[in-house]
């Protein structure tokens, strides 16, 4: 695609929430809720989606593979390190796409150097050798020098051009630890497309991550320099403080065009609902203040912003929430609401949902429903993330819990189905709910710590549904689980299987060594 796009004022968006998101410890996906994702991102306009590392393991080549089946307009890209082996196994996964890339990068920073051992030149002839490799099996190339922020600006020049010359057409320039601020961003963007030779004919793309929250920023001011492609992920998810929020650089580009006269083709409208699948997906719940997509960016507490927004909305708002997807009808529903009513809420809040998938929610809806007098929206999106963490490909799952608590000491029988073999447990514990916690683990015995036990009251009341998100450590694999209900205990039992059925997938999983010491290049 697009390494000679005529249009000087478009902004490619590319979407790594199933890479570098994927990446952030405990937010591994499963493969269907991969696959949705990439729907719901291509769908949305994203230009680009990095769908995963299709040689980490047997489950990211499959999931990579299938997206790039699945694709309509997107085009499908999976990374590799900057080896043969790794660059195959990309291609074998992407293939599949209408429009596939290979995205392969190396370290070109003294530090990673020092690391893969590489002199300057030796690292000049293996981004010559791996680029072109990776240009014979496909068109469509992208270029990544890793910790380019902190590489000699001389040598990064030199980098940049021998990718050019090896046929790469995209060329990334990552702060990989988010080291940047954005007059440097940008300085370094300007540079590389003023001196570099054929720079004109690739497009020069910005990844920044959050760890100074400068994210959004860098990315921006990189565009203004020559950037055209904006590396992002949804919800800013990603290693350490994150990737550059996809909806923080897309609605300040749409926000703010008397400056920034730039256009993406995301259709903003799709923003909260991917937020929130992705929230619930990936264990990692939205801060409520977060710019665009948190639950109070369009709350107005005091009376002067009430008063203000009632008069005239431009007072105080900057953007309107149908912008994103927001739809203004919290109307609460009850136990008298039927399958046709849930339907027409669900899509209003952004799910579509096939009939079994209705069905299901349908009668978590009813049975919370005959629980609590109204249901809100929050509490049917709590619902959806429920339905979400159990689902039918799950090798654990609650089926009985009867807890007694109290003065009397607290007790906890569980019944779990393991690989759907039934199997029961009764623990005390120090409290009910270390008494349950106690009984998963006699039914399911394994190592994994309990690095985090969050609760959260979806609204408000004592008959409100509780959220509660639980991670779990193993052999340095962080995985999350979360689950809603008006029992906060049987809440936590669930978040805490769900956990554990993540944890089961990502065993499977091995990281691959980024600094590339094990594997011979040309392998
Ligand atoms: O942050 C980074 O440098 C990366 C590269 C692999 C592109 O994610
Ligand atoms: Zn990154």
């Amino acid at each position: 695609m697009a390494a000679n796009m005529t249009d000087t004022s478009r902004v490619l968006i590319f979407d790594t929430t199933l890479r570098d998101g994927e990446q952030s410890p405990g937010a591994t996906m499963t493969h269907a809720e991969k696959l949705e994702i990439a729907t719901l991102l291509d769908d949305m306009g994203v230009d680009v989606i990095e769908a995963g590392f299709p040689i980490a393991s047997e489950g990211d080549f499959a999931a990579v593979s299938e997206i790039a089946k699945n694709s309509k307009n997107s085009v499908i890209c999976g990374l590799s390190r900057a080896n043969f082996k790794d660059i195959d196994r990309c291609w074998e996964a992407v293939k599949h796409a209408a429009k596939p890339r290979i995205h392969t990068f190396i370290g070109t920073s003294p530090s990673h150097r020092e690391i893969t051992k590489l002199t300057q030149e030796e690292m000049i002839e293996r981004i010559h050798e791996t680029v072109t490799h990776a240009r014979n099996l496909c068109e469509d190339v992208q270029w990544s020098a890793m910790d380019a922020i902190r590489t000699e600006r001389d040598y990064l020049a030199r980098v940049v051009e021998c990718a050019i010359k090896a046929g790469a057409t995209t060329i990334n320039i990552p702060d990989t630890v988010g080291y940047t601020l954005p007059e440097e961003s940008a300085e370094i963007i300007r540079e590389l497309v003023e001196r570099v030779p054929g720079a004109d004919q690739v497009i020069f793309a910005t990844h920044c991550h959050n760890d100074l929250g400068m994210a959004t920023a860098n990315s921006l001011a990189a565009v203004n320099a020559g950037a055209r492609q904006i590396e992002c992920t949804i919800n800013g998810l990603g290693e350490r403080a994150g990737n550059t929020a996809l909806e923080e650089v897309v609605m300040a580009m749409r926000v703010r065009r008397d400056l920034m006269p730039y256009a993406t083709q995301i259709d903003t409208t799709k923003i909260m609902n991917l937020s929130r699948r992705v929230a619930q997906v990936s264990g990692f719940p939205v801060q409520f203040n977060k710019a665009i997509v948190g639950k109070n960016a369009f709350l107005h507490e005091s009376g002067i912003h009430q008063d203000g927004v009632l008069k005239n909305v431009e007072t105080f708002e900057i953007m309107r929430p149908s912008d994103i997807g927001i739809t203004d009808s919290n109307i609460a529903m009850g136990k008298h609401s039927g399958r046709a009513a849930l339907r027409s809420k669900l899509k209003d809040l952004g799910y579509e949902l096939a009939d079994n998938q209705l069905q299901d929610v349908f009668v978590r809806f009813k049975a919370l429903a005959d629980r609590k007098k109204e249901v809100y929206d929050e509490d049917i999106i709590a619902l959806m993330t429920d339905s979400a963490a159990n689902t039918g490909e799950d090798q654990l799952q609650v089926k009985k819990l009867r807890v007694i608590c109290g003065t009397g000491g607290q007790e906890a029988a569980l019944t779990m189905s393991v690989g759907g073999e039934e199997i029961s447990a009764t623990c005390e514990g120090d409290g009910p709910v270390d008494a349950c916690f106690n009984a998963v683990k006699e039914i399911f015995p394994h190592g994994a710590r309990l690095k985090l036990y969050q609760v959260q009251a979806v609204t408000d009341g004592t008959d409100a549904q509780a959220t509660v998100s639980v991670r779990l450590e193993e052999d340095g694999r962080i995985v999350t689980g979360s689950a809603a209900d008006t029992d906060t205990i049987l809440a936590s039992v669930k978040a805490y299987v769900g956990a554990l059925n993540r944890l089961i997938v990502r065993r499977t999983k091995t990281a691959p060594d980024a600094d590339m010491k094990t594997v011979s290049f040309k392998e």
